[in-house]
């Protein structure tokens, strides 16, 4: 008897190991964004309390579980929640799924690796959707709105000396996000890259992108990023004065 065709998103990915739970149209399906930041974020999981903002399916969520995190996912969907929930019992791993706006849900805790795939796709305006499929996407005008707020928002989520891993488009500008992150106390590089064809959700804004001037006229091509942040170890406290006897 042949072996039925994978039907699921994640059967027919690198992950392919990994099944999923079907998900709803809004949900963001895990994709080349997604499966860039895998390889950098497994080896940081065994032991490690992992944060995946933004989670989607939970598919960050769900490996760095498999891998031997404790982890945390955070979407402010509802269906997303959901779908991240289903996965997770899917993958038998235990998952704390949070309802919420990035960190809001996650107040006052600290985690050893922080991963985000943020909407990132620069979008006619600033205003982001409230709900929908777009949600997942649109980044307000230059792509930036989330991922500031997550750059912005890893020294009060990381533990000292932890990692930020996330993914964004090289439209939103690369250097801005490494200085973004050098200003305010990490350390930050590339880790990984590629660059492949538009997928349809760019392509259908790539006339918007060259009449702006962001995009060259006729390129079609992604560049995506991995940008890895690294906060400060914790200092080492001062050793204790020995009264000095003259
Ligand atoms: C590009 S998708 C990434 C999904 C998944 N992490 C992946 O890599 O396949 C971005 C996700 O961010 C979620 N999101 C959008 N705005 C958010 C916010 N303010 N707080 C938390 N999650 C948000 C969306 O619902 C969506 O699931």
């Amino acid at each position: 008897m042949g072996r039925r065709p994978p039907r699921r998103p994640w059967a027919q990915k690198p992950e392919g190991h990994l099944r999923a739970a079907a998900a709803h149209p809004w949900v963001y399906p895990p994709q080349r964004d997604t499966w860039l930041l895998t390889d950098l974020l497994r080896p940081l999981c065994p032991g490690a309390r992992v944060l995946d903002l933004g989670t989607g399916t939970g598919a960050l969520a769900v490996i760095a579980a498999l891998a031997g995190a404790t982890a945390t996912a955070v979407d402010i969907s509802p269906l997303a929640v959901a779908t991240a929930r289903c996965n997770a019992a899917l993958h038998r791993v235990p998952l704390r799924v949070r309802r919420g706006d990035l960190t809001a849900p996650v107040t006052g805790e600290q985690f050893d690796v922080v991963v985000s795939n943020p909407p990132y796709v620069p979008a006619a305006t600033d205003e982001l959707p409230g709900r929908g499929r777009l949600r997942a996407f649109d980044g307000g005008r230059d792509g930036r709105a989330l991922l500031d707020r997550v750059l912005d928002s890893a020294p009060t989520v990381l533990s000292p000396g932890g990692t930020l891993l996330v993914v964004h488009s090289g439209l939103c500008g690369v250097d801005e996000s490494l200085d973004r992150l050098r200003r305010i106390g990490l350390t930050a590089e590339v880790a990984a890259q590629c660059h492949h064809p538009f997928g349809p959700e760019l392509t259908r804004r790539a006339a918007m992108l060259e009449a702006r001037g962001v995009l060259a006229p006729g390129d079609r091509t992604e560049h995506l990023v991995v940008l890895r942040a690294t906060a400060r170890a914790a200092t080492p406290a001062p050793a204790p004065q020995v009264p000095s006897v003259t």
